[in-house]
């Protein structure tokens, strides 16, 4: 039996159990519904249920992930604010995102609903909303544009523009990166970072995964402003007694880990571990436990790159200490800074010969990683055995290092003391 009132589409009498489930969703407006209906009881449209189904993927009035939602009966949950939820794509520490559509507008974007349990009282929402009113001044083509931030049925969530591309953190997962491309966007999320410190905003939490980059291989920095959300919280389960968060520590600044007051300079150490990772595909800090890779951090170096990849040439090196540097002033000391830096590492030179003779020639940078680890590319600066010892004496203490010294020379003068008296 169809309803009287025909903006108001009846549940009663429709041939298909899927109509009341994809009604109270939400997913389609009235008007679509209502389409869809009449053309359903005129049998334009199947009336079995998944028949049904794959026919609204298939004229894209539904998607994959909404339909798979209502055949097994759910019909709440995609709607957000004035958002549909279309699809999901993919979860983190944090939350879960979505690629959802503004109901009115159709414009497409990504969702990303902050986990409950991050959201434990009333000043984190503060702390979520002051930072958000800054992230929304950012404008910047490295940085991923938030558009709106609010709350619905208290879900916390932030509406971002939608990047169809890949996270460096999945492009890792096919392999180490080459030396150059991995320069590069570390080049442009550099520049992000200057944008976003210029407004007042720290990262806190740059790593492969928050680095995305599009079809055209425009990097496109994620994330800003949810650090806050990693802020020390005496209520916050994830965050350790002493006031240090634990959610990624591979990438984390010294001065973060030991919970001290961050700047831009801690998000330019970030990004050195992460180009460092994407080049390496080892981490800078390695350790067993998350507690002893925040140790390394604090108390030593980075493992030299060149163990890992000896075909590093030395002006990559000497940028990545800068970057990593243990104490901020030792580092870039601004994005712009940084990014220059990663720039001229690939600035390739400009062809007249007259800009040949003024420019100093950057040192090239491998355009592909070295088929297998360890074979040497440039020419090595030490022999191999020297770093390995370089390292360990490094680890050793004062005292035992000048016993052994004490040891070698006693040798020395032994032997020394042999041949002369033999040759006497
Ligand atoms: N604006 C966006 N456009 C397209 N994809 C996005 C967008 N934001 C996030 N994603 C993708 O969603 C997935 C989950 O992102 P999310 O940031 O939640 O995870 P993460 O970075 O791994 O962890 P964390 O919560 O610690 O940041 C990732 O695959 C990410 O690339
Ligand atoms: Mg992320």
């Amino acid at each position: 039996m169809a309803t009287s009132d025909p903006s108001k589409p009846a549940l009663d009498a429709v041939p298909s159990d899927l109509l009341p489930i994809i009604r109270n969703s939400g997913a389609l407006t009235d008007k679509q519904f209502l389409d869809v209906r009449s053309k359903v009881l005129s049998g334009a449209y199947p009336s079995d249920t998944k028949a049904l189904a794959d026919r609204l993927v298939r004229d894209n009035l539904l998607t994959d992930y909404q339909v798979r939602r209502f055949l097994t009966g759910k019909s709440h949950g995609l709607i957000v604010g004035k958002y549909v939820i279309l699809d999901r794509i993919g979860s983190g520490s944090m939350g879960r995102v979505y690629k959802a559509h503004h109901q009115l507008m159709g414009r497409v974007v990504a969702l990303k609903i902050i986990a409950p349990e991050i959201v434990t009282n009333e000043r984190v929402v503060a702390r979520f909303q002051r930072e958000m009113r800054l992230v929304g001044r950012l404008d910047h083509p490295n940085v991923v544009r938030a558009f709106d931030a609010d709350q619905s049925n208290n879900v916390l969530y932030i509406v971002m523009e939608y990047v169809a591309g890949k996270s460096l953190g999945q492009r890792l997962k096919e392999g180490v990166l080459p030396p150059v491309e991995a320069v590069g966007y570390a080049a442009q999320a550099a520049l992000g970072l200057a944008h976003a410190h210029s407004q007042g905003i720290v990262h806190r939490d740059i790593k492969p995964s928050n680095l995305l980059v599009d079809s055209a291989k425009r990097l496109k920095v994620l994330d800003l402003g949810l650090g806050v959300l990693m802020e020390a919280d005496e209520h916050a389960n994830f965050a350790t007694a002493d006031g240090v968060a634990v959610g990624t520590v591979d990438y984390m600044s010294p001065e973060q880990a030991c919970g001290r007051e961050v700047d831009g300079r801690s998000d330019l150490f970030s990004l050195g571990c992460a180009l460092y990772h994407l080049i390496a595909g080892r981490q800078a800090f390695p350790g067993s436990t998350p507690i002893e890779r925040l140790g390394e951090r604090i108390n030593n170096r980075p493992t030299p790159i060149t163990d890992h990849r000896p075909d590093v040439p030395a002006s990559l090196v000497h940028v990545l200490d800068k970057l990593m540097a243990t104490k901020p002033s030792d580092r870039y000391q601004t994005g712009t800074e940084a990014a220059e830096a990663l720039q001229n590492l690939i600035r390739t030179r400009k062809s007249s010969p007259s800009s040949k003779k003024s420019e100093p020639k950057p040192e090239p940078i491998s355009p592909e990683p070295s088929p297998t680890r360890g074979l040497a590319v440039a020419p090595p600066l030490f022999p191999s055995w020297f770093p390995p010892l370089a390292r360990w004496v490094e680890h050793r203490p004062r005292t035992t290092l000048a016993a052994l010294i004490a040891i070698l020379a006693a040798w020395f003068w032994v032997g020394f003391g042999i041949a002369w008296w033999l040759k006497g």
